[in-house]
Formats: structure tokens, sequence, C-alpha cells
């Protein structure tokens, strides 16, 4: 996209009901390394996460705790889920609380306005409801139970019974949407990525939609309707108005001009949500639908989605505290294809940090920096005349840093890291074979010696701009190392679309020799 244009992108809200797992932390990363890449590139960017506070999944777990819900996810926000951001080293310009009143205020505001339009109806409805999704679930979605529940209904992806709900509610006329929501589909091919993602909501849409139960009578954890005082407003009503009401909807019409209309990063789990519902809500109220939803895929472990109610939940911290938030950040987001699901385990963890980190960026990284103060008293030297091999070595640089780029479009993270670690493998090839140990025992080599050495740590400030978006603390150390800090400034001000330029590097800068990156790890299994 063109430098300085409005890049808007949201994580979903989590429910705050129990603490984050690793799933949860993919997803926030995912978007911490996109809003990072196009912060760095001079867009003007905004990264939104938060939490999802209402409904009766949260009621039930602050109940089930002695608290009120009110106490339960103060409690939960504060101590796990404001926590996550950093243990993840996550850069998210605002987080917001479906509790807040500046939230609270402007649902009611716009639930108003798609009523006064007359898109909303009183009616009576009984269906099966499954309180893990906070969703009535249809025929497909239901399958039988077994162990516990055997002999009961349970919802397809929580395992857990439904439970049949008989209310007077008021209903969204979604069904009046899907034409309009096919053409939307049509006129933006890339409204919903991956094509897959997109097949499935199409065809989905193209069976027909059902209006929806938007309001609940039964309980009271929730947003009043406004023109009702006895129902709250449906969790997922009150949940995706949040990217909305984040940047000013109903109350700063400049910001939302400025921000609106958003990317949404979700899970598949919630595509639906986010690629048909939420665009419908919108375009009842006349508002701006998103720029694009991309759906990526579930953590699998052990075959199954990891999630907290099956007990598979792996707490983020668990990785950090072994492997560091770069190694966490790295590994998910290069080692499952955006869009995909993926499998995680320890093992390949382990083996892609020794692999990846330690023996190929790390090692580059330390054996360069070592050698240029061993041999040129730590300053770095410079080139005296290119010869193939080195300008082959640019024509990579330039290249990885511009498919990178596209791929960061793509939303392909993982493409952008191939990308860029053919800089990484290019290299190390490069100092294997020419030899700098065996070029500084010949005087008369002294000048190759020094445009070897300047080539691999132009190579590394490339290295380091192009992952800062997706380790910001390990590409800071090798920074500060290169001594690029004081020639050059911020590492985060440098500008990303212009990281393939060679020659960035000035020769004369004093470098540190590096503590490995990524040191080796004791594993206690
Ligand atoms: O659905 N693999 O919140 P939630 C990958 N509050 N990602 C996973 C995952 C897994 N196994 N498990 C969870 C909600 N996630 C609603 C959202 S938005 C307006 C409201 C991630 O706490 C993934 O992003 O159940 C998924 O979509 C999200 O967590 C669901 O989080
Ligand atoms: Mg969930």
């Amino acid at each position: 996209m063109p430098t300085g244009e409005s890049f808007y992108i949201t994580t979903p809200i989590y429910y705050p009901s129990d603490v984050p797992h690793i799933g949860h932390g993919y997803t926030t990363v995912a978007v911490d390394a996109l809003a990072r890449w196009h912060r760095q590139a001079g867009d003007d960017t905004w990264m939104l996460t938060g939490t999802d506070e209402h409904g009766q999944k949260m009621m039930r777990a602050a109940a089930a705790n002695g608290s009120t819900p009110q106490e339960w996810v103060d409690k939960l926000v504060s101590q796990e889920w404001f926590p996550l951001l950093e243990t993840l080293d996550v850069a998210n310009d605002d987080f917001i609380r479906t509790t807040q009143p500046r939230h609270e205020d402007r649902v009611k505001q716009f639930v108003q306005a798609i009523y006064d339009r007359g898109y909303i109806y009183a009616g009576e409805f009984e269906a099966l409801y499954c309180v893990g999704c906070e969703e009535f679930k249809t025929e497909s979605e239901i399958v039988d139970g077994a162990g516990a529940f055997e002999g009961l209904k349970v919802c397809a992806i929580h395992s857990k019974p439904l439970e049949l709900l008989q209310e007077k509610n008021y209903f969204f006329k979604l069904s009046e949407f899907q034409d309009q929501l096919l053409a939307l589909y049509r006129r933006v091919p890339d409204f919903i990525r991956p094509e897959s993602a997109r097949n499935e909501v199409v065809s989905f849409v193209k069976n027909g939609l059902k209006d929806l139960s938007i309001s609940r009578s039964t309980f009271d954890w929730g947003i009043t309707v406004p023109w009702d005082e006895s129902h709250v407003i449906y969790v997922w009503v009150d949940a995706l108005l949040n990217y909305a009401t984040a940047v000013g909807y109903g109350s700063d019409p400049e910001e939302f001009a400025r921000r609106w209309p958003a990317y949404h990063v979700v899970g598949k789990d919630i595509l639906r949500f986010h690629a048909v519902i939420w665009p419908a809500m919108l375009l009842a109220a006349g508002v701006e639908v998103p720029r694009g939803v991309f759906a990526h895929g579930w953590l699998l472990v052990g075959g199954e989605k990891m999630s907290k109610s099956k007990l598979t939940g792996i707490a983020p911290s668990e990785i950090t505290d072994v492997f560091g938030s770069d190694a966490y950040r790295f590994y998910f987001l290069s080692a499952i294809a955006f869009g995909q699901d993926g499998s995680f385990s320890w093992e390949d963890l382990a083996a892609r940090y020794q692999a990846e980190l330690a023996n190929g960026f790390g090692n580059l990284a330390s054996r360069t920096t070592a050698m240029i103060e061993r041999y040129f008293e730590g300053i770095v030297p410079p080139a005296a005349e290119y010869t193939e091999a080195d300008l082959r070595i640019q024509q990579i640089v330039a290249d990885a840093s511009t498919s990178a780029d596209a791929a960061i479009e793509r939303f392909r993270i993982d493409e952008a890291i191939d990308a860029i670690w053919t800089i990484v493998d290019a290299l190390n090839g490069y100092i294997t074979e020419n030899e700098p140990w065996a070029l500084a025992k010949d005087d008369a080599q002294r000048g190759r010696l020094g445009t070897v050495l300047y080539t691999a740590a132009e190579g590394l400030r490339a290295l380091a701009v192009l992952l800062s978006p997706v380790m910001p603390v390990a590409t800071e150390k090798l920074w500060v190392a290169l001594g690029a800090a004081d020639a050059l400034g911020r590492l985060q001000d440098q500008p990303l679309r212009e990281a393939g330029t060679w020659g960035i590097l000035r020769p004369g800068s004093s470098v540190n020799a590096l503590a490995p990156l990524f040191p080796r790890v004791e594993q206690s299994a």
C-alpha cells in the first residue's frame, strides 16, 4: 500500500472468563507483527485489542468463583490479560473493555439507530444455546455427546451440552442482507481471506440467512436495550461493536473517519460473526463495512483445537519463561501457514529454536560482530571492491525486502519470514565460503576482509530492520551491537519499505561483540 495511509487492525476481544492460552497469544502476536510492520513503514497505524466482558459465560464463571461478574472480570483483566501483552511484547495502541462507559453508551446508540431504521422487531423464540460459544446452534453444529455427556446433544466445538432457551427476544433482520452481503463478497474479492474461509462464508450465505436474536431477558449482565429495560443486548452484538466504539463511533467523528474501516484478524471459529453478522449490522446502520476479515487456523494440541474448556490450554508464559518472547513470536508466526491449522509441540518448538534462531540467525549475529571486534578493533570496516558474490548478497537483501512487504500486504506473515530468512541462509553460506578467518591471516587481503565483514554487517542491519516487527527484543540488541543506534537512530524509526536498500550501515560505526541472542535452553520436558 502507498505509505502513510490509515491502517487500523484488530484482534478479537477475548473472554476474560478464564486465563489466556497460547491460542489467544497467537492471534495477538500476529496482529502486533502486522501493526508493527505498517507502523514502521510509515502508515497511519492503530492496533486495538481488548476483552469481551458481558454474557452468560462470564456470569457463570464469576458465580463459580464466588464473585460478582464485575469483580471477576476486573481481577482477570488486571492479573492475566494486561500482563499477557507484556509477556508477548505487544505494542497495542488501545485496549477496550466492553464494560467501559465509552463502549456501553455507544452500543446503545448504535442499536437504537438500527431499531429506528426498522431492522429490529420483537419475536418469540426457542432454540439450543451453547454458552461456550455464546451462540444459538443449528442442526449441523450439534453432535451427540460422549463420556459424561452420553445421550445428550452437545456443541461440536465445545463438546458440552446445549441448553434449550425459550424467550421473547428482539430480532435483527439479518435475512434481509443476503444479497447485499453476496454483492460485497463479489465486489471486494479479498474481503474474506484466506480463499477457503471466503468460500465457506459465501456458501453459508447463499443457503439463506435467518434473523438473529439480539437480546436476552433471563439475566442482566449486559448492556440494557435502550427502549426496553427488561432486556440486555446479545453479547456478540455488544462485542462486535467494540471495533467501532473504540475509535470514536458516535462520539468522535474525526477520529472515526481517520481510523475506520478496520481489518479484523480472527480465528476461524468466529469467522461468521465477523464476515456475515458484523457487516450486516454496519449496513443496517449505514456505516462503512470493514476493509477485510482474515481468519487464521487453530492451534492443535494432540490433534484437537487447544482450549481451556478441554484442559489442553497452555499458558503463553510457559513458553516465554523458557524460550523468551521473541522465540514465541517467531515460532508461531513462521511455523504455521497463516490461515491454516498448526500443531503445537514442545519438540518442534525446541528444534526450530535451536536450528533457526540459535544456529541460524543468532550465530550469524555473534560471529559477525565478534570478527569485526577481533579484526577491526570493533569498527565497521568500509567495503573495498564488490565481487559477484557480494553483489549477489545485495540482490538477495533487496528481493527479500520487497517480497516480505508484499507478503505482509497479503497478511502472510509466515511467507514474509520465509523471504527474510533467505538473507540469514545466504549470509551464513557467504561467510563459510569467504572464510574471513583465513583472509585475516594475510595482510594483502585486508581490503577483501573489510568487504566481507561489511557485507555481513550490512546484511545484519537489514535483518534487524526486517525482523523487528516479529522479534523486537533480539533485533534491538543486534541494532545496538552493530553501532547502528548511534549512527542511524532508533530501530523502530528505520523505514521498513526501504530496508533492502544497500549501504545504510556506516563504516566507522562501533560494534560490540554480541552475547548469544538465543542462548541454549535447559528443558525439563
Ligand atoms: O470468541 N487456536 O473470545 P475467545 C488459535 N469474545 N486461536 C485460538 C485458539 C486456538 N486453539 N483458541 C482461541 C471470543 N484462539 C469472543 C470474540 S470478538 C468481537 C469477540 C483465539 O476468548 C482466536 O483468535 O473465545 C479465536 O478466534 C479467539 O481466540 C477466541 O477467543
Ligand atoms: Mg472461544
